[in-house]
């Protein structure tokens, strides 16, 4: 049987998808299993992680599992991707070598690295995940890198929750960008767009100016998406009509694609934008809407305190799925049956 990772919710098929989803639904109401008794997860964090990585490790031993965390160039060496690289450099080990020998000791890898953030024609290779995908023998999780599906599944689980169904079609779903004082990654934003498209859902990317549209590659994947399943992707750069009407606001901030590297010369741009900041007023223009963000978030930034502390916030029930989805995936990927993932 083919080695099956989980590098991209695209991957997986909606009943796959809808299989988990009633895993991590059953992990919610009981916690505690043998799913990964004797087994093991190296958890690769190349950036910063609070929610990630404690639910990564707790879902692992709720399990009967165990993790190891491991941060290269920190506690772990530094490692080389480029493949025939004459090694002179800061990397000590290959990609090549770490993958093959993690792969001897744990039965799951999980890869947590952002873009460089200076050329983006290089990050969107997602060049790191890949690596370990190509080398390991063992499953590849994505723990986000230009995407973050984890979130995606936490996101429509809570979704699934306060709607009451996993049939979201006919809701319309706006992503909004929002200010934030650095450029940040564009992975959760699409991420969004996949997942809300393949739920169906009539889904509006509501961004300041063209510039901060998100890669053609997600765009067209969620157009197909939209095709298949019933729902729809619009742009607008116009808040008032983006919000109104809206069932679902979920916010993120990310930095242009086309001043990748070029930061300076972003910042202009982004900073006559702050008004993009999710408020009462805007939430008043939407039918009811309920609003989530992936978190960590900077309160009266990207949203404001009575936003995040009103009953349309479902950030917090978002964040805890996380654990519960996690649970779902690794068990699933152990057992190598994602047909009985529904349990
Ligand atoms: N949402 C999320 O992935 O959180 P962390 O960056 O804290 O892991």
């Amino acid at each position: 049987m083919p080695l099956r990772h989980f590098l991209t919710t695209q991957d997986w098929s909606r009943a796959e998808l809808d299989a988990l989803l009633a895993r991590a639904a059953a992990f919610k109401r009981s916690r505690i299993g043998r799913e990964l008794a004797g087994k093991s997860i190296a958890l690769l964090f190349f950036n910063s992680s609070m929610r990630t990585r404690t639910s990564f490790e707790l879902g692992a031993y709720q399990l009967g599992g165990h993790a190891v965390v491991l941060q290269p160039g920190k506690d772990a060496w530094p490692i080389e991707f480029a493949a025939g690289a004459v090694m002179d450099g800061e990397a000590e080990e290959h990609v090549a070598e770490v993958a093959r020998v993690l792969s001897r000791y744990v039965d799951l890898i999980g890869v947590r690295a952002f873009p460089g953030f200076r050329d983006w024609a290089v990050d969107r290779e997602d060049r790191v995940l890949r690596a370990f995908a190509q080398y390991a023998s063992v499953p590849v999780i994505n723990l986000e890198t230009i995407t973050h599906p984890m979130q995606e599944l936490a996101h429509v689980m809570a979704l699934a929750e306060h709607f009451g169904t996993t049939d979201l079609r006919g809701r319309k779903y706006v992503l909004t960008w929002t200010y934030h004082p650095k450029p940040l990654n564009t992975a959760v934003a699409n991420s969004a767009l996949l997942i809300a498209t393949r739920y169906g859902m009539d889904v509006t990317l509501l961004c300041p100016t063209p510039e901060y549209v998100l890669d053609q590659r997600y765009l067209e994947a969620a157009r197909r998406n939209a095709a298949e399943h019933g729902g729809s992707l619009a742009i607008s750069h116009d808040l008032e009509a983006a919000y109104r009407g809206a069932h679902v606001v979920y916010a993120k901030s990310w930095g242009a694609l086309p001043y990748f590297g070029r930061w300076d010369e972003e910042r202009p741009i982004r900073e006559k934008y702050r008004n993009f900041i999710v408020d009462k007023a805007k939430m008043a223009l939407t039918d009811g809407a309920v609003f989530s963000h992936c978190l960590p978030l900077r309160r009266n930034v990207k949203a404001t305190d009575e936003v995040m502390d009103s009953s349309a916030c479902i950030a917090i029930d978002e964040a805890e799925n996380r654990l519960h989805v996690q649970k779902a995936v690794m068990a699933a990927l152990v057992s190598g049956d994602e047909a009985t993932a529904g349990g």
